[in-house]
């Protein structure tokens, strides 16, 4: 029977992985993958990781199951890093949290639920996105449609597009938001956007679900956080995807969390339920140990303070890089401003290189990028910073 199967077509950023492996050139940079890089180029275990797993190792009891919801304290824990722990939704019976295996876990579970619950509802999601989004949904059964967020003559967010199509959606949709370092553009919302997307969300009835995958990698803590804590004070509902792989580096330990904001106890505990069971009948709970870290590091004053510390050193390094990358490629003499760059957050920014010009960067260059033009800031180290910017201005003249 499986010789008859079709070959499905591969994930466009795992081929380019592979090919980069396969790559022999001494000097190749991979600038496509959505992993943090050090200065070295290696995806580090961070310090506070590695002492909360040797407290783990000799203080865990058991390996029993967790609850189809997971750990209580991992869900508080979550919650104080979206509002402040004196914040009234930190602690508001609206509120319930279910840790689930990484952001897409929960971004598929949202899913699930979504088309359960509210089966002809569409999702709205940026064009462009993460490219994994209209992937889930659609396995979940949610149509997804597009609306506009990007200018790429400008390199901004092209907020008039973004209102206007948002005006335009029916009632009862979702729309989904990347809550800061939007990927793959960098480009986020300012304040006065976020107020007026929330406005319009609550006079359209649309139900936001904000996928907030890189809390520390733009501003810090509190400034990524921004965004969600001004549309939780203006919509009544909403639906919140998180992850821990980049901020903790906790990729492939999978800790996530699907976050659903009532409008009162009753809708939340409702809503829980039904994730419930959607958890149940996909994995039926959650694995124990990314999240056991996060609640050992985040009970620990030390720990926290340590984690803060190796977050803040992650993020100035890729705003560093993307400094240096926009004056040296002035000083090479690129026809073209780069500036955009420096104004970009997140690990992401889109580098307005054609498909033509990345693919010529490849052959010649050993230089992977993904076709779109989304380079991994986080992949460019004093080391490779000069040959990069070298290779680009030739393909760029
Ligand atoms: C925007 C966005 N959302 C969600 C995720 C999923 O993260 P995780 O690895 O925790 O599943 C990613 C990962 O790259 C992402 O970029």
């Amino acid at each position: 029977m499986f010789e008859q199967v079709e070959v499905a077509s591969p994930d466009p950023i795992i081929g380019l992985t592979e090919a980069f492996k396969n790559d022999s050139h001494p000097e190749k940079i991979n600038l496509g993958v959505g992993v943090y890089k050090d200065q070295s180029g290696s995806t580090p275990i961070l310090e506070c990781v590695k002492e909360a797993e040797r407290t783990l190792l000799s203080q865990e009891t058991t390996k029993s199951y967790l609850a189809i919801d997971g750990s209580p304290d991992y869900g508080r824990y979550v919650r104080e890093l979206f509002w402040g722990a004196g914040h009234p939704l930190a602690g508001d019976p609206r509120v319930s949290v279910v840790q689930t295996p990484g952001g897409t876990g929960a971004l598929r579970v949202a899913g699930n639920f979504l088309h359960k619950i509210f089966p002809h509802k569409k999702i709205w999601i940026s064009n462009p996105t993460w490219a994994n989004h209209s992937n889930v949904f659609q396995a979940a059964g949610v149509d997804t449609e597009n609306y506009p967020y990007f200018d790429p003559a400008k390199n901004i967010l092209d907020f008039d597009a973004t209102l206007r199509q948002l005006e335009s959606i029916p009632p009862g949709d979702a729309v989904l938001l990347h809550a800061c370092c939007h990927n793959p553009t960098g480009v986020d919302p300012d304040r006065d956007q976020w107020q007026r997307i929330g406005e319009v969300l609550v006079e359209r009835e649309l139900l936001p679900l904000v996928d907030f995958a890189y809390h520390g990698f733009g501003d810090g803590l509190e400034e990524d956080a921004a965004g969600l804590r001004i549309l939780s004070d203006v919509v009544p509902e909403m639906l919140i995807c998180s992850s821990f792989s980049k901020n903790f580096g906790l990729y492939r330990e999978r800790v996530g969390a699907l976050t659903i904001v009532a409008t009162n106890a009753k809708g939340a505990a409702s809503a829980l339920s039904q994730v419930k069971a959607t958890v149940r009948a996909n994995y039926s709970n959650p694995p124990a140990h990314g999240a056991a870290i996060v609640n050992t590091v985040l009970s620990s004053k030390e720990l926290r303070s340590q984690w803060e510390q190796e977050l803040a050193g992650m993020r100035k390094r890729i705003n560093e890089m993307r400094r240096q990358f926009v004056e040296t490629m002035q000083a090479k003499g690129a026809n073209r401003d780069f500036s955009f760059i420096q104004a970009q957050r997140g690990m992401f920014s889109f580098s307005g290189l054609t498909p033509a010009q990345v693919d010529q960067l490849r052959e010649k260059y050993s230089i992977y990028i993904v076709r779109s033009g989304r380079i991994n800031v986080a992949g460019i180290t004093p080391q490779n910073l000069g040959r990069l910017c070298d290779a680009i201005v030739s393909v760029l003249t």
